[in-house]
């Protein structure tokens, strides 16, 4: 897969793309990051990406302009207005305005050879950007940051890990919180008693069905405590 980055901070991320899994799996060839500067496509002397807002008000607005250049050069073709048929590729745009971000909907992007993600700072984009070249719209939550630049590193670090071959123990991400909509159930290790508190004897017992069973029961009461909205779509997922 190709992730594009279309940002005016592209230093950002070096550090969260130059470090342990998402930093692996680039030099597996699993997966190609390019940070792109949204700034060498201003067509401006000084490189400026913004503009007052027409009608007035406070804040600046991202143009067009720049956006669309940019996400241009990536895909070498016009975005708009002719529209091409490219189903391997998504452009998707960070904003509070989009779609809340669950491991569901991340799983439905793995399916692309290429994404272009935008990842403007919060001073709002001209419309004509979310309306004619971004195809899909991320919010990671329903609190607004200075910028996308955070939800679009969240969002490729749930991704790139779920591309196959990047996580060496594939079943552990199978198994783990939000699959089948149930949270993680608890887990221990060395030592047995600490302080006086003591690990479960079933997981002592070397009974792997009966841990099994076990670790079901627990993370199904866990979810039903924790996130009674997650309980809720097991329940109508499974008709329990
Ligand atoms: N930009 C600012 N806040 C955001 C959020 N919560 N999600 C996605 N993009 C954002």
């Amino acid at each position: 897969m190709i992730i594009d980055v279309i940002t005016i901070f592209p230093q950002m991320f070096k550090p969260i793309l130059e470090e342990s899994i998402i930093k692996r799996a680039q030099q597996k060839g699993l997966v190609r990051i390019n940070l792109i500067n949204l700034r060498d496509y201003s067509g401006d002397p000084h490189r400026k990406v913004d503009g007052s807002p027409y009608g007035g008000g406070p804040g600046m607005v991202f143009k067009c302009q720049p956006l669309f250049s940019a996400v241009e050069d990536v895909l070498k073709y016009k975005v708009y207005p002719k529209k091409r048929r490219d189903t391997t590729k998504r452009i998707i745009l960070f904003t509070p305005k989009g779609r809340l971000l669950n491991q569901e909907l991340v799983k439905k992007f793995l399916k692309y050879q290429r994404l272009i993600l935008l990842a403007p700072r919060y001073e709002g984009v001209d419309e004509r950007v979310r309306k004619y070249l971004a195809e899909d719209e991320i919010s990671i939550g329903d609190y607004v940051l200075s910028g996308g630049e955070l939800p679009c590193m969240v969002f490729i670090d749930c991704l790139v890990r779920l591309l196959p071959g990047v996580v060496s123990n594939f079943s552990s991400v199978k198994k783990e919180s939000f699959q089948d909509y149930l949270l993680d159930y608890p887990v221990y290790t060395r030592p047995q008693n600490f302080r006086g508190l003591m690990v479960p004897k079933i997981l002592l017992s070397g009974d792997h069905d009966k841990i099994e069973k076990w670790r079901i029961k627990k993370a199904e009461e866990l979810t039903k405590k924790l996130r009674p909205d997650l309980w809720k779509k097991r329940v109508y997922s499974r008709k329990i």
